[in-house]
């Protein structure tokens, strides 16, 4: 889907995310002291806003202005309910060709970011340019293995993958190491529906940064 695509859907739904922050956000990146953190696909805010909450200077980028202006919407009610500014930079671009500063980034999260491998590929590479060193690096995403064993998300296998796939568009950042894998795989998510309880398959990939300034002269 293209950004005009992406704004038509969010202007037909009124949220679509919820405002809870995906709960392997909060599990993975719960307990890390806050610094920078770059969220690429930020859609309406909900992960951004958890962690600038939590204390994070967030940079959130997302190519529908739509859902953009919603997350900046639903970012002033939460600093209103907190009774503090909450310190987000709201970019709308597009993740496979954003500026974005080189190893900058203490969090780097890429969350249902469901794309086609060419481009997933630059948005991965992307990421793990934006990564500091000591950095940790998130991607949760609909595992491919959700079309056939799992319950609801998209159904298009164009836009599925695997952390393995997203190991191999980094193959060369962990090759060298400068990226440690510390988990790669599929975890369970619990879906409460009306007719009971289903279970989805997400991808989890979490990497560390390490020596990241090699990154600006080796990897593209
Ligand atoms: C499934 S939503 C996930 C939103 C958010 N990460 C979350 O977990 O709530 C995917 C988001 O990626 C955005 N997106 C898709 N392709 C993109 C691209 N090439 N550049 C920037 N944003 C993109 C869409 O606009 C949409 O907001």
């Amino acid at each position: 889907m293209d950004a005009t695509q992406w704004d038509t859907r969010y202007t037909e739904e009124e949220l679509i995310w919820g405002t809870d922050p995906n709960r392997w956000v909060v599990s993975e990146l719960g307990s890390l002291a806050p610094g920078a953190a770059l969220d690429l696909g930020s859609g309406e805010g909900r992960n951004a806003i958890w962690l600038a909450a939590e204390g994070w200077k967030v940079t959130a980028v997302d190519f529908s202005r739509v859902a953009t202006e919603r997350g900046q919407e639903l970012a002033r009610a939460a600093a209103e309910r907190l009774g503090r500014d909450l310190d987000i930079t709201w970019r709308v671009e597009d993740v496979a060709t954003a500026e974005v500063d080189r190893s900058a980034y203490d969090a780097v999260l890429v969350s249902y970011l469901q794309l086609p491998a060419h481009e997933r590929r630059l948005a991965m590479r992307l990421a793990a340019r934006a990564l500091a060193s000591g950095g940790e690096m998130l991607v949760v995403a609909h595992d491919a293995t959700n079309l056939t064993e799992g319950y609801g998300g998209p159904q298009d296998p164009e836009i599925h993958y695997t952390s393995r796939d997203v190991e191999d568009d980094l193959q060369d950042y962990i090759a060298s190491g400068a990226l440690t894998v510390e988990r790669s795989g599929r975890v369970a998510r619990e879906i409460e529906a009306d007719d009971g309880t289903h279970y989805a398959w997400d991808l989890l990939l979490r990497l560390k940064g390490r020596d990241m300034h090699k990154g600006e002269v080796t990897f593209g």
